[in-house]
């Protein structure tokens, strides 16, 4: 039981939680700039306006990756920093700190993966209606148009979105992340078709204009759910719930992945939403589905199921205790197994784990080190059994552990650290934490030391 040879292991970051520079050298607006002016929205009132300030410090953080021997790295662009007002103008400032960016994690040995939407919209655009908008999906083909000219003689790796599920659940429809909207599912299934065209429209933008090979994924929330037993039933309700489309919201993964993949909305989803579905043409899913090289999956837990009295899954209740991480979600070291393995046999792609890791109270010690041994547990029991899922035959091709270093966790502000590196926000000092340095044993082993 082993890992490819050629497995990537990388870990990740996105551009409004790491970069800071919010207003630096002619960067737009992005909804989070706006979100975070409003009282209320983010823990303790915490704002990413200087974050990591990853901007000016991105060389020695490439360094410190270096240091852990990271083979890719996954870096989010900032939209508003490349096109000010979302659409039109270049600004070669912000587009420069990309170029310099790749340049430095290419001359560490580190790939860059690209990823051009995490979730700093323009604001400019959101004052246009943002994802309501029918043109939305041409402003970000456009967009990745730009990026893919300036970065694609250097950088390969591609993906066009991170996690819609959660841009548009608590960004449109809760109303917690950005842009803060409490729509209804009418108005926010119209966005989301929005959404997946854009996502179509920048794959084949992408294909069309890259200067080297192109390997394209996206990011999607994986939402996975674990058996509550090894029993056949509680296998069945699991994949039922990981297929399901419940009404009422948009976290799921088929309403994304089957037009993405398969070109057709599930039936199941188009049943529960109903009248909610917006009119769409054959044209739409044609460009919707376009071929990917992987399939890409953030997966954090996988809450357990069990089969329930209508041939239905229903929730599984954990034993008073159970593990859970600092923001309170559930261990549950099989989702990288389940989950993995229903993305695989459903898409038959290759699978990337595109974010994986845990959020725990870590601070600098009397002795100047940060030991997370839980984070070096929690790891080491997902990573083997994404390995067994590797074993069953699902095409598992490599890891990005969230996240490279602490940073803004959205609504959550600073309160939690997700990072390999711990971050001093006043300082801005970094120290690698114990798990940095067990990663690089794993990486320096491809997995062989996971017990
Ligand atoms: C995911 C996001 C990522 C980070 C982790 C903890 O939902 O993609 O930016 O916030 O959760």
């Amino acid at each position: 039981m082993s890992f490819r040879q050629d497995f990537v292991w990388g870990a990740a970051a996105a551009s409004y939680q790491i970069e800071g520079a919010a207003q630096a050298d002619g960067k737009g607006a992005s909804i989070w700039d706006m979100l975070t002016r409003q009282s209320g929205k983010i823990w303790e009132g915490h704002t990413g306006d200087t974050a990591c300030d990853h901007y000016h410090r991105y060389r020695d953080d490439v360094a410190l990756m270096r240091k852990i021997g990271l083979k890719a790295y996954r870096l989010s662009v900032s939209w508003p920093r490349v096109l000010p007002q979302g659409t039109g103008a270049i600004n070669p400032l912000g587009l420069g700190f990309y170029d310099r960016l790749v340049d430095e994690l290419l001359a560490a040995g580190i790939a860059p993966w690209v990823t051009l939407f995490h979730w700093d919209y323009p604001y400019d655009l959101f004052l246009r209606g943002g994802w309501l908008n029918p043109d939305s999906p041409k402003w970000f083909a456009d967009y990745a148009a730009t990026v893919v000219d300036r970065l694609s003689d250097r950088v390969s790796h591609w993906m066009t979105l991170n996690e819609p599920q959660c841009f548009i659940g608590p960004g449109h429809i809760a109303g917690e992340h950005a842009p803060g909207l409490k729509l209804g599912m009418t108005e926010a299934l119209l966005a989301s078709h929005h959404v997946l065209l854009a996502h179509g429209l920048s794959v084949q933008t992408i294909r069309a204009r890259a200067k080297t090979t192109p390997v394209i994924g996206w990011a999607p929330v994986g939402v996975a759910y674990t058996p509550a037993t090894d029993t056949a039933d509680d296998r069945r309700a699991a994949e039922q719930g990981m297929a399901a489309v419940y009404p009422g919201g948009i976290w799921n993964n088929t309403w994304w992945g089957d037009p993405a993949v398969l070109g057709e909305y599930p039936e199941e989803g188009l049943r529960v939403y109903g009248k909610a579905v917006p009119r769409y043409t054959a044209e739409d899913m044609k460009t919707i589905c376009q071929p990917l090289d992987f399939y890409g999956a953030n997966i954090y837990s996988g809450p357990p199921v069990k089969a329930g009295p209508a041939g239905r899954e229903v929730a599984a209740s954990t034993a008073p205790g159970h593990p859970h991480t600092h923001i309170l979600w559930k261990v549950t070291p099989s989702a990288l197994y389940w989950g993995p393995k229903f993305l695989h046999e459903r898409y038959k792609l290759p699978i990337v784990i595109t974010e994986n890791g845990l959020t725990l109270p870590d601070w600098v010690s009397l002795d100047g080190g940060v030991h997370d041994a839980a984070r070096i547990d929690f790891l080491q029991r997902y990573l083997r059994e994404l390995r067994r899922s590797a074993a069953d035959g699902v095409d598992v091709r490599g890891y990005f552990h969230w996240s490279i270093m602490d940073n803004f966790e959205w609504a959550e502000g600073y309160k939690h650290r997700f990072g390999l590196i711990h971050v001093d926000y006043e300082t801005q000092k970094r120290t690698l934490k114990d798990s940095a340095f067990w990663y690089r044993d794993v990486i320096h082993a491809n997995g062989a030391n996971l017990g």
